[in-house]
């Protein structure tokens, strides 16, 4: 086998919310890559970073009323430990705003234009006259140019995947503040994408031939072709958190122009460190044209563009080497259908953790994940069904009931030898599965569980034929037993190796069982015989139901509503326009002023802060409302006039009832803002 170096890299994560399981899909898939491609004797690095630029981050820290810097650092300890604690083990997780990615950044824009692949010119660009800024790209929206669809982002289409400007979209409107943007003129600068027309023709077809590529990503790609390749505008205006363009005040590069340059500005603090084998000196080793290394990304589809277009046009105009391949997968659907937090399933990383063990997620994802573009899908039931049949009633329970007759009866070792027959199963056994190398590596995963469980039920089907139950109550059959014994640790220890990528931390928990340490899938070729394991502890233990149903009660919490009662669907896509509605409608809303008597965290919520009002005539209310994010000083709230809705059906909380919902208006997250009442207005009062 040659052994290969390569760089291995997950999306960058934006640094402005919560990492979620969506993004979990991505990096589980990638871990599981890197450490099989480990266990199979490969040379990899694996980084990557918080994406950590751009409008959005600026507007939530002024919302929040902290610097950007300060607000990025908080997110990154916690997508740092929420990465961690799933076992996604990076050798280095960085942020793009950092003193190394400024450097590359600056270093590529600069070739690019010594290489005269740049140009400036004025733009007219959207400027929101409320907030007086020009506005990002996902601040706008509107109509697809070209399919049509209503409320899509400045940037680019999510149902036909058209990549825009915001200039292309038909009827625009300002997400921040829904005043309709006026076009303002400013000088913008640009990448000449066009000058790379040949090479990324050739690019996407060398790679799809080498495996680089999914055949229906160059397929979609060449469909983006068929229109020619328009110049990519890279710069924005300040007020901008990133990165200004040397030699051009005022301007910034856009967040898509660091964020991959992310991946080599982790890589290169990566070097530095010392880390990993690495040194200094081994940057330009990777990143030169001729580098015998390979650099492989993992993204999801909805950003294929900027990684089989824009990135290899700025490496190659840059004189550096190309992607050796960009992995695409799907989005993550749970029970079925888009993650919705009235239905508790946009659920977070660090949610899922407080409920679950991350193993049994990363099991449950592999045995779904195959190497196309396809959604993946959990399914409550399915996971629970599959963790419990697979990981503890297949895979656990072979250790489970043969460990303590290797303790009672052999002095809590394995036998010095098999006999021929178990010699042949074992054998047979690990040849099957040394199909997994392969499949790994194709990210075949779900292939590679499907063969896995194959060799559990052989394995549990030998056991059953044995049963070493009723062996151990006959004395003249202790061989007999020790050699079933060894022969069924051996197909646990086997099925360890080859699930290790997948649930290392469970795995790790098996080695020591067996008293070993295994790094590599060539321990599998050759049982392990005359060695002492230790006691065996519950490796992994059933799934309980009411442990899913928590983490889903748990999710519901991020619904608690701020805007608007519909507000059902993801908090960043509300909408100026709704349907019309009769005044009879607007009456059935008993809405009425409160004043906040206290305001404070809920204990055990990240998101929650509860209210007590006064109502007047109707009381007092207390009322859970999902808007800490917004409010970091609740104590403050104290003595504001709020509007509320009073008749809406009391909800029966962890924490206590929530007595109606408090207003605000805002995207969600940070972006939220509490309606306030002129002087004048009294608790109790209606609004009308
Ligand atoms: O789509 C996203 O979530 C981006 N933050 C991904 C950036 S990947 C890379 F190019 F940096
Ligand atoms: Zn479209």
């Amino acid at each position: 086998m040659t052994k290969r170096e390569i760089l291995v890299t997950s999306a960058l994560p934006y640094a402005n919310g919560p990492i979620h399981l969506g993004h979990m899909l991505e990096h589980i898939q990638s871990d599981i890559w890197v450490r099989a491609m480990r266990m199979a004797g490969h040379r990899v690095h694996f980084v990557c970073a918080d994406d950590a630029h751009g409008s959005a981050i600026m507007l939530r820290a002024e919302k929040e009323g902290i610097t950007p810097e300060a607000l990025i650092d908080g997110v990154w300890k916690a997508h740092s430990a929420d990465l961690r604690d799933f076992g996604v083990a990076y050798d280095h997780y960085s942020s793009t705003h950092t003193h190394a990615n400024r450097e590359l950044t600056a270093r590529i824009w600069l070739a690019l234009k010594a290489n005269g692949h740049t140009e400036s010119r004025p733009v007219k660009q959207f400027y929101d006259p409320v907030k007086a800024m020009f506005l990002p790209d996902r601040y706008i929206k509107g109509e697809c140019p070209k399919c049509h669809s209503k409320d899509q982002y400045g940037d680019g289409c999510e149902v036909c995947g058209t990549a825009y400007t915001p200039a292309d979209l038909i009827n625009p409107y300002s997400v921040v503040s829904g005043a309709t943007p006026e076009l303002k003129e400013s000088t913008h600068f640009f990448v000449k994408l066009a000058d790379f027309e040949t090479m990324l023709k050739a690019w996407l077809v060398a790679r799809r031939d080498a495996g680089g590529l999914q055949p229906e990503v160059v397929n979609k790609l060449q469909e983006w072709f068929a229109d020619g390749l328009r110049s990519w505008d890279v710069s924005r205006d300040a007020p901008y958190f990133g990165f200004e363009i040397p030699g051009e005040p005022g301007k910034y590069f856009y967040v898509w122009v660091d964020a991959p340059v992310g991946y080599l500005a982790a890589f290169k603090e990566l070097c530095d460190s010392g880390r990993n084998g690495l040194k200094p000196a081994d940057l330009e080793r990777f990143i030169a044209v001729d580098s015998n290394t390979e650099m492989i990304h993992f993204i999801g589809k909805d950003i294929i563009y900027f990684h089989t277009l824009f990135w290899p046009a700025m490496l190659h105009g840059s004189g550096l080497r190309t992607p050796t391949a960009v992995n695409v997968h799907g989005f993550l659907t749970v029970n079925g259908a888009k993650m919705s937090k009235s239905r508790g399933t946009f659920i977070e990383a660090r949610t899922y953790l407080n409920h679950l063990d991350a193993d049994y997620l990363r099991y449950f994802f592999a045995t779904q994940l195959g190497p196309t573009l396809a959604d993946v899908d959990l399914d409550m039931k399915a996971f629970e069904e599959r963790v419990n049949s697979h990981l503890v009633g297949k895979w656990v329970n072979i250790a489970s009931r043969c460990a303590g007759f290797v303790h009672k009866f052999f002095d809590g070792k394995l036998a010095a030898s098999l006999p021929a027959t178990e010699t042949a199963n074992y054998a047979d056994a690990a040849k099957r599965l040394s199909a997994c190398a392969a499949l790994y590596e194709a990210r075949d995963y779900a292939a590679a569980m499907r063969l896995i469980v194959e060799v559990a039920d052989t394995a549990n089907a030998y056991i059953a034929e044995h049963a070493p139950w009723t062996m151990a109550k006959d004395e003249s059959k202790r061989d007999a037993l020790h050699v079933v014994c060894t022969l069924a640790l051996n197909y646990f220890r086997l099925l360890a190796i080859w699930l290790a990528p997948v649930v290392p931390a469970t795995a790790a928990r098996a080695f020591a069982f067996l008293g070993e340490e295994i790094a590599h899938f060539d321990a599998a070729a050759q049982p392990r015989l005359d060695a002492a394991i230790n006691e065996f502890s519950a490796l992994a233990t059933r799934i309980d139901t009411k442990k899913i149903d928590a983490m889903i009660e748990a999710s519901k919490e991020n619904l608690q509503p701020s805007a608007a009662p519909a507000a059902t669907a993801a908090p960043e896509t509300t909408k100026p326009e709704a349907a019309t509605i009769s005044i009879d409608d607007f009456a059935r809303l008993d809405l009425r002023i409160g004043t906040v008597l206290e305001c404070g965290f809920v204990a055990g919520s990240d998101k929650l802060l509860r209210f007590l009002l006064d109502a007047g005539e109707l009381g007092q209310r207390q009322i859970f409302s999902g808007i800490r994010a917004a409010y970091q000083e609740p104590e403050k709230l104290v003595g504001r006039k709020v509007v509320f809705i009073a008749n809406l059906a009391p909800r029966k909380m962890r924490f206590g009832v929530s007595e109606g919902m408090i207003l605000s208006a805002g995207t969600g997250g940070g972006d939220l803002h509490l309606l306030d009442a002129d002087a004048g207005a009294k608790a109790g009062m209606p609004v009308k």
